[in-house]
């Protein structure tokens, strides 16, 4: 998808669709205001008949009429006036550039950057719309012999500026390509199913992206885990016979300063082990290595934009099953860091193969550590698929962890990690048990993980809740989200230029 910047105004577009948009309840402002003069009050007439309501990524589809240039225009709603302008117009892009291409559209002049509040940073809002773009354009078909797809968008072509554009807008251009384009990626991966995304397979992905953007990589199979002393990730691995690995990326640029350490959970299949879950929707449980996918992809993205900054990521991979080699409820595994844990529910498998990988994190110098994974139903029940939990043991970094979800269009909400809920996890017999009860779980599941990480700066993302959508969206399929993909990005941006 080529991305012009064209002094042209929506009325001058000479294309397949422009798109403009509308907020709800609030009068035509801008280009929507231009077009729908040039059409002779149509918008307002659609607007009044209530055919256009102005809801949220609600797209209408008119044809060109009066002085309008191009063949169509999209109207797309931005919702009630709200908080988050930006999150608004970038799934209000992605809405309207899916359905103009499925309508065989592939030339389109976008003017939704024109009517942000001036709140808005530019060089974000056409960022936010590019990925947005990206995101609604994703088609997840991959596993469909027929590939009888509708042609590719080939031009996004933001309208009213200056012919070409200042080095701000063009270097948020790329970035929201590169970041666009790693969601997509790891969708794919999530969507894919566990017999395809296997270990292995993400081992493979990880070779493949350290080859074509240059990140050095090392894959570590069981027996180097086992050496290493990560019992935790270990007695996970052995109920499955697909071989388990730790995968490493690194992309390293700096002699010194800060070195972040993004840490997914990549269980590729979670049936629960001896622990079983119910039968019901177990299929989903293949995106359970929706927080390796998002690190993968956010690697990629580092790579490509050459982030002046340490970065490693670390991502064990294993399917979780029952069989007559299985871990058991009732065991005491020793990670890597010393500690023994007693085995409750082999469901609580994240929390364990974390463990291990948080640990090597730190040995390997790491002075922040960011993971993300699909680790608790009780994330679910607290935030629905709204918002990724956050939670750490350092403000700063979770402050700017919730900032960078922010910029990327990623709602996150903190929970606390009080002192209080530590002894939820006490155990009889070990340093602590896998499980806590009910109450906080989500909780709990991040203060499992921070018994993990010492002094060393750590926030924790459980995207349980926001790493599949239930439904298909006007801006998002359903299916994989990518999520935590582009937040890890951001941060990553950030603290590269020295802000976080
Ligand atoms: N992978 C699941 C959590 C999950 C549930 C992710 C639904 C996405 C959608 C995790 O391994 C798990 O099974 N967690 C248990 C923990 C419990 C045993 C403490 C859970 O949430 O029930
Ligand atoms: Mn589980
Ligand atoms: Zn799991």
């Amino acid at each position: 998808m080529e991305i012009q910047f064209l002094a042209e105004s929506a009325l001058q577009y000479v294309g397949d669709a422009v798109i403009v948009g509308v907020v709800r309840g609030a009068p035509l402002q801008g280009p929507a205001a231009e077009v729908n003069a040039a059409l002779g009050g149509l918008i307002e007439r659609c607007i009044a008949s209530g055919e256009i309501r102005g809801r949220q990524s609600e797209v209408t589809i008119l044809h060109r009429g009066g002085i309008l240039l191009a063949e169509r225009v999209a109207v797309v709603g931005l919702g009630e006036p709200g908080s988050d302008p930006c999150l608004a117009i970038r799934r209000a892009a992605g809405a309207a550039a899916r359905a103009l291409r499925d309508r065989g559209c592939r030339r389109l002049g976008i003017a939704l950057h024109l009517q942000a509040p001036p709140s808005v940073r530019p060089d974000h809002c056409v960022r936010a719309i590019i990925e947005g773009v990206h995101i609604g354009l994703y088609r997840g078909d991959e596993c469909k012999a027929d590939g009888e797809a509708p042609g590719d968008i080939e031009v996004l072509a933001f309208l009213g500026g200056s012919d070409g554009a200042d080095a701000g807008l063009l270097s948020a251009a790329r970035a929201g390509g590169v970041s666009g384009e790693a969601t997509n990626y790891a969708r794919r991966l999530v969507n894919l199913p566990a017999n395809i995304v296997t270990p292995s397979r993400l081992a493979r992905e990880a070779n493949d992206s350290a080859q074509a953007f240059g990140l050095e990589v090392e894959v570590l199979g069981s027996e180097r885990v086992a050496e290493l002393g990560m019992g935790a990730f270990a007695a996970v691995a052995r109920g499955s016979d697909e071989p388990s690995c730790l995968i490493l990326l690194r992309h390293h640029r700096q002699k010194e300063g800060p070195h972040i350490a993004f840490v997914g959970k990549g269980i590729t299949f979670d049936s629960g082990g001896l622990s079983l879950k119910p039968a019901e929707k177990m299929e989903l449980m293949k995106q359970d290595m929706a927080g390796g996918a998002a690190v993968l992809a956010a690697m990629r993205a580092v790579a490509q934009l050459d982030l002046e900054l340490n970065v490693t990521g670390i991502i064990p991979a294993t399917e979780n099953l029952p069989s007559g080699h299985a871990f058991r409820p009732g065991d005491v595994v020793r990670a890597m860091n010393g500690k023994t844990i007693e085995i409750i529910s082999t469901d609580a498998e994240g929390r364990l193969i974390l463990a291990d990988a948080l640990a090597y994190a730190c040995q390997l110098g790491a002075t922040h550590i960011v993971d993300v994974a699909t680790l608790t139903g009780a994330c679910i029940i607290a935030l629905g698929s709204v918002a990724a939990g956050v939670m750490g043991n350092d403000t700063a970094l979770v402050e700017a962890v919730l900032d960078a979800g922010e910029s990327a269009g990623e709602r996150m909400w903190r929970l606390p990690l009080f002192p209080e809920y530590r002894s939820q996890l006490d155990s009889k017999v070990a340093d602590l048990k896998n499980v806590g009860g009910r109450p906080a779980g989500a909780i709990i599941g991040g203060w499992f993980l921070r018994e993990f990480v010492g002094e060393t700066a750590w926030v924790h993302i459980d995207i349980a809740g926001t790493a599949w959508s239930e439904k298909e969206e006007p801006h998002q399929i359903e299916g994989g989200t990518g999520a935590g993909a582009r937040t890890l990005i951001a941060l990553a941006e950030r603290m590269a230029g020295g802000e976080a």
